[in-house]
């Protein structure tokens, strides 16, 4: 097995430990460039290739069609060969399919390019933070399930940076093809770091195992290698058919909610078509797409002020807030699209509202939702459970990325707006009647609390009795 020196002091575990997560981050990094690069690249390829709206909504949202593929195989792969294996063929795929699209000749090889990214993108948004999860020291393992929201976010932040860098020369393939540099990086990263401990011990190589946390740890691992033991004879247990037990249900209930209230409130149509929208107004191609910078830079701002808030105010209420908040401004935003041209601006007047909109995403919905399904399931059932709701969140995501250029072809942007802002209402009354606070609580009482009826004492937080079951 490949490793790297740590030197067996403790600033060389330290150090190993650092290296392993900013690695790791580079997962959730790719996942974020990948996924943005096309919002600029999409405004040259609909100059180089004749599109409808159709096959323009299938352009963009092929990833996302691979990315519910890859997330769907992921959990199934990373437990067969290994995480450590999985990253670097995902590494491999990243590579591949970036730069299938950078050459793509036609629109059918850049769909190609796209699916294939996208299976990278799925095997990412699973074994990324499962590795880190695995690999973390437990006093940190937390606060690097919202790190890898954060990172996700950066890597949407530098993808439009790179637009910017390559706009002026139109170049949409440099644009795609730059994600083969973080793939390489990832793949020599790994290259050198260990496998996961738990997956070394489930697979029954506890001496490798042990070598690992004895290279990443300071001190008890005796303690965390029984502990290992422990969840592992726990976990193995449910399938998919076991999460549609009756008290497992409100928590599937609450996670495929939120997976899909968090796509089909429109975030992605501002990810992935915030330059083509801003263009629409009016602006050129290089002012949209600097524009579209600034909704980078306020989405990953705010993703740091409600990790840095999350654990003092609760969930809940970052929920109720940023969902409210994306209620009224996608409220103003189909209202701006509805207004006749004002010319010069009505471009700034949909920028300051899609900045405002994505602000209130990045406090709620983004973050949070990624957190609680991290909370919500008993360990039995995490893994299948969060594994079903990441396809239901690519799914979804699919639906709205694909849907997009359709509608605004045909109901017009102020109506699509609008819709966004429909489901975003339902998602507020959503959050309101099924989602428990999960804040300080522990693992079990989540589990307690969800075993009982979801109704009012979700929302009543600690204390709260449950008045009825099912
Ligand atoms: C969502 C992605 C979205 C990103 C934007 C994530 O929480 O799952 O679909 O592109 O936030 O920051």
């Amino acid at each position: 097995m490949s490793t790297i020196d740590t030197g067996g002091s403790i600033r060389g575990r330290d150090r190993f430990v650092y290296v392993t997560a900013a690695l790791a981050a580079l997962n959730g990094l790719l996942f974020g460039f990948d996924t943005g690069i096309i919002s600029g690249a999409f405004l040259y390829i609909k100059q180089t290739f004749e599109m409808s709206p159709l096959v323009r909504g299938i352009v963009v949202s092929g990833a996302m069609a691979g990315a519910a593929a890859g997330a769907a195989l992921g959990g199934k792969l990373a437990d067969e060969i290994g995480r450590r294996r999985l990253i670097l063929l995902g590494a491999g795929v990243f590579f591949v399919g970036s730069f299938t699209m950078a050459v793509a000749p036609n629109v059918p090889v850049l769909v190609a390019g796209r699916l294939i990214d996208g299976v990278a993108i799925g095997f990412a948004s699973i074994v990324g933070p499962l590795y880190i999860s695995e690999i973390a020291p437990p006093k940190i393992r937390g606060a690097l399930t919202s790190l890898n929201q954060l990172m996700v976010t950066v890597g949407i932040l530098v993808s439009y940076f790179v637009n910017y860098a390559f706009a002026d020369a139109g170049a949409w393939r440099l644009m795609l093809g730059a994600g083969t540099v973080p793939a390489v990086v990832l793949a020599i990263g790994m290259l050198k770091m260990p496998e996961s401990p738990r997956w070394l011990f489930e697979r029954g190589r506890r001496e490798e195992a042990r070598e690992v946390l004895e290279r990443t740890r300071q001190g008890g691992v005796d303690e965390e290698l029984t502990g290992i033991e422990e969840t592992v004879a726990e976990q193995s247990a449910a399938g998919l058919g076991d999460l549609l037990a009756p008290w497992l249900r409100p928590a599937l209930i609450v996670g495929l909610g939120l997976a899909v209230f968090q796509q089909v409130t429109g975030i992605n149509a501002v990810m992935y078509y915030a330059p083509t929208v801003l263009e629409s107004t009016g602006f050129g191609s290089t002012t949209s797409i600097l524009a579209t910078v600034g909704i980078g830079l306020i989405n990953v701002l705010m993703t740091v002020v409600a990790i840095a808030v999350i654990d003092r105010v609760g969930r809940r209420a970052l929920l109720l807030v940023g969902v409210s908040g994306m209620v009224v401004t996608l409220a103003i935003l189909g209202g701006v699209f509805y207004l006749p041209g004002f010319s010069g601006a009505l471009g700034w007047f949909a920028t300051g509202s899609l900045m405002l909109y994505v602000a209130f995403f990045a406090i709620g919905l983004g973050p949070v939702f990624w957190l609680l399904i991290s909370e919500i399931y008993p360990l039995e059932a995490r893994g299948t459970a969060m594994g079903l709701v990441t396809v239901a969140n690519w799914g979804a995501n699919l639906a709205v990325s694909l849907t997009f250029p359709i509608l605004t072809a045909n109901v017009g942007t102020s109506v699509t707006f609008w819709l966004f802002g429909g489901f975003s209402a339902a998602a507020l009354a959503f959050t309101y009647y099924f989602v428990p606070e999960t804040k300080g609580r522990s693992l079990e009482a989540i589990e307690a609390d969800l075993r009982e009826n979801v109704g009012e004492h979700v929302r009543g937080g600690v204390d709260a009795v449950p008045d009825a079951d099912d």
